[in-house]
């Protein structure tokens, strides 16, 4: 094992750090595009109500694991258990989540460079080099090599740092810019013509469709990606939190900003579709459904920017900018989870498992690239809306029957005294233990059947 662990210095760094993971293109690309194309207001209550009851107490379940652990998920699923077969099952639950990351990883890098040449475009374009600007926004396998390889680098020049100078210090800084940045564009939008249809799509809730499965399982796929849960993400962060944190409430502000975002979000990409559409964008099919959603926001958001002039050209940059920077703060979170197990278990210097990691990523995402047309949104889809949520029943099943109550209860003791007779105690761990796990079952069982 090594010697040292990295810690977040503070709460500010920890919440900085956990909602930068948190918070990302699943809030910003996904949530708003799934919400678009599956009732609205329906895909928003259904995604709320999952969130707050279901992914919140999964969150809590991976932090008060890897806060008791100080060590990797693999390692932290392996010492709460109580006897042989649970610590293969935990050892192996561990493995599954850093291979799951690995694939999230693999397809995150790919949008995110999408953004960063989206960006880059419409800077050149400011700048009076539009030929040039053209190759970055047209799909082509050189094209999303290369941003690839420059997110990836990104990526793997900040995780290499560390936690403290790395991932906290960045997170610290982007995020304020990212919140920033994104309520200006949201009070920008809604002042433009054709937003309130979009308000309204995005606010009246299409009650027939909030109960079907498949808009049930999308959302709780979509609540868990927010979260980054399931993978150990939220449980190697919170194996870098100070024994005296205060876990339920820094659980609940990650929670609060990660959902707020998602919401705000929304109010940004689904008003800006109508306004596009005003504007005379295509934003539908002949069929009436909205087009394709992996790229909604590649065709539908630059259309709308180009027919605002000079305007459009600066809120794309800022946009683009804005969606690069979540991306990067989500992008190191994940590659800090099999980097911390390989440090750990491998015992291997932070460098060289941050370069290897990552380039065996890069050659992930190269396949997935190379095979576009049918990999992309398999991988998408496998892991996130299955692998994501399954894993974190799993986590939750380690922490309400696996696990010791009484450990949980030393261990959030740790940072608040009076826990024993707070709310969360008296509700959190019977419901760790069968609501949630019940509820996920049931969501899949259902949709399975439907
Ligand atoms: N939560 C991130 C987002 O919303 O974009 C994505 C993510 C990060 C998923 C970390 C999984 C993960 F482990």
């Amino acid at each position: 094992m090594a010697a040292a662990r990295g810690e977040f210095s503070s709460r500010f760094g920890f919440i900085m750090a956990a909602a930068g993971s948190a918070v990302g293109l699943g809030n910003i690309w996904g949530f708003p595009t799934q919400a678009a194309s599956n009732g609205g207001g329906a895909f928003l209550m259904v995604y709320l109500i999952l969130a707050f009851c279901i992914a919140y107490p999964a969150l809590m379940a991976e932090l008060i694991i890897g806060r008791h652990a100080h060590a990797n998920a693999v390692e932290a699923l392996r010492s709460v258990s109580r006897g042989p077969i649970s610590r293969m099952f935990g050892g192996a639950t561990g493995i599954t989540g850093l291979i799951v990351a690995s694939f999230i990883l693999s397809f995150y890098v790919i949008v995110s460079g999408w953004m960063m040449a989206f960006c880059l475009n419409s800077m050149l374009t400011l700048a009076g080099f539009s030929e040039a600007a053209a190759w970055l926004i047209e799909f082509s396998l050189p094209r999303n090599l290369f941003f690839m390889g420059i997110f990836m680098l990104l990526t793997v020049g900040i995780i290499s740092r560390g936690v403290q100078s790395g991932i906290e210090k960045w997170s610290g800084r982007l995020m304020p810019m990212l919140i920033v940045t994104l309520v200006l564009l949201v009070l920008y939008v809604l002042t433009l013509e054709g937003a309130m249809e979009g308000l309204k799509v995005y606010l009246v809730p299409d009650f027939e469709r909030a109960i079907s499965p498949s808009l049930i399982v999308k959302a709780l796929g979509s609540a868990f990606f927010s979260l980054s849960l399931g993978v150990g993400t939220m449980l190697v962060y919170g194996s870098y939190i100070r024994d005296d944190e205060n876990l339920p409430l820094v659980g609940g502000m990650v929670t609060m900003i990660d959902i707020g975002i998602a919401v705000m979000a929304g109010f940004l990409i689904i008003p800006a579709m109508y306004v596009a559409q005003h504007n005379g964008v295509e934003i539908f099919t002949a069929t009436g459904a909205l087009i394709s959603e992996d790229t909604l926001i590649f065709t539908v958001l630059p259309a709308l920017f180009q027919t605002m002039g000079v305007a459009g050209v600066i809120v794309s940059i800022v946009f683009f900018f804005l969606m690069s920077i979540a991306a990067l703060t989500s992008s190191i979170s994940i590659l800090e989870v099999p980097v911390s197990y390989t440090i750990e278990n491998h015992n291997m210097g932070r460098q060289k498992a941050v370069w290897t990691i990552g380039g065996a990523v890069a050659v992930l995402s190269t396949v997935v690239l190379l095979n576009f047309s049918w990999m992309f949104g398999l991988v998408i889809e496998v892991s996130t809306r299955y692998f994501q949520p399954l894993l974190g029943l799993v986590m939750c099943v380690f922490a309400g029957w696996v696990w010791n109550r009484n450990s949980i209860l030393q261990e959030l003791k740790k940072g608040d005294a009076a826990t024993e007779s707070g709310w969360f105690w008296k509700i959190w761990p019977g419901y760790v233990r069968t609501v949630c796990p019940i509820i996920i079952l049931v969501v899949f069982v259902n949709y399975i059947w439907a």
